[in-house]
């Protein structure tokens, strides 16, 4: 496995691989890796193609500065874990070579009403962030496919509008979430919970379940209310429990039964918060 700090080096190492290998498959990840992450690079080469896995812990994506100075970080671990999934090739850039130019970004990137839900309304500026990194990444990258977890089912839809509005010719291919025993979707905050969160924080998932089992053709509104009273009572504080079009993400009030669905929570568990969601 090839370890890279610098873009031009990577490029051109990708350059000349590229002829002998073909396709190239990138993970990218902000670092402390899981079984979550792993499981990508395993698919990613299972395909066949060149794996590139990027660690980048992107500063301008956090809106919130206390959650980016906790990001966990076990880079050693995670060069580790890459080889022995069978990652070839591994980026992690300091920040000038990501955004040689400084942070500011010569556009917004226009992603109208993927921005305004969930995620963009409760974290503003995040997926900008996001899109402003992925964008570079892709650049120096220039992959096939970009291997994304269903975990962040959001940014899965903003990714793949990127890549329209950029004319990127990479395809994003969504990934399975991997759940602990307990259902708890493995996630890189989940390091920074206590024993005590650790084990509530499967309740999550207990929220996802009773929804699913109990959704039924009509209005959703109650179900919706009984699922946050669930996790406010458990002691978390609920940003969203949503019912969304699996397609376009629009907030649905009311199901015909045959609409793909996809359920969608965030919620805090004291200073940690924690995104999940299920496809119906
Ligand atoms: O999902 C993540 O870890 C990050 O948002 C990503 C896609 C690596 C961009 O920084």
């Amino acid at each position: 496995m090839k370890l890279f700090k610098k873009a031009a080096d990577i490029r051109d190492f990708i350059a000349a691989r590229k002829k002998e290998r073909g396709k190239i498959g990138f993970v990218p990840t902000m670092g402390a890796l899981h079984e979550g992450h792993l499981s990508l690079v395993r698919q990613a080469r299972e395909a066949g193609e060149l794996v590139v896995c990027s660690i980048f812990v992107n500063p301008i994506q956090f809106n919130d500065q206390d959650d980016f100075e906790k990001y966990p970080s076990t880079l050693e671990q995670d060069i580790n874990q890459l080889e022995q999934a069978g990652c070839d090739i591994v980026f992690m850039p300091a920040i000038p070579e990501i955004y040689p130019n400084g942070y500011r970004h010569p556009h917004v990137y226009p992603l109208g009403y993927l921005e305004t839900v969930l995620e963009g309304k409760y974290r503003p500026g995040h997926f900008q962030g996001v899109c402003m990194v992925v964008e570079r990444l892709l650049t120096v990258i220039d992959p096939a496919h970009i291997y994304l977890g269903q975990k962040d089912f959001q940014q899965c839809l903003v990714i793949r509008e990127l890549i329209r509005l950029i004319g990127s010719k990479a395809e994003t291919v969504i990934c399975p979430t991997i759940r602990e025993k307990d259902g708890l979707a493995m996630s890189s905050r989940n390091l920074r919970l206590n024993i005590a969160e650790r084990s509530m924080a499967a309740r999550i998932y207990e929220t996802l379940e009773f929804i699913r089992a109990g959704i039924r053709t009509g209005y959703l509104q109650d179900l919706k209310e009984r699922a946050r009273q669930y996790l406010t009572a458990a002691g978390f504080r609920v940003d969203y429990v949503e019912i969304a079009d699996a397609d376009t993400l629009e907030l649905q009030e009311e199901w015909d039964g045959r609409k793909p669905l996809v359920i969608l929570v965030a919620a805090f568990l004291h200073e940690v918060r924690l995104i999940d969601n299920m496809l119906i």
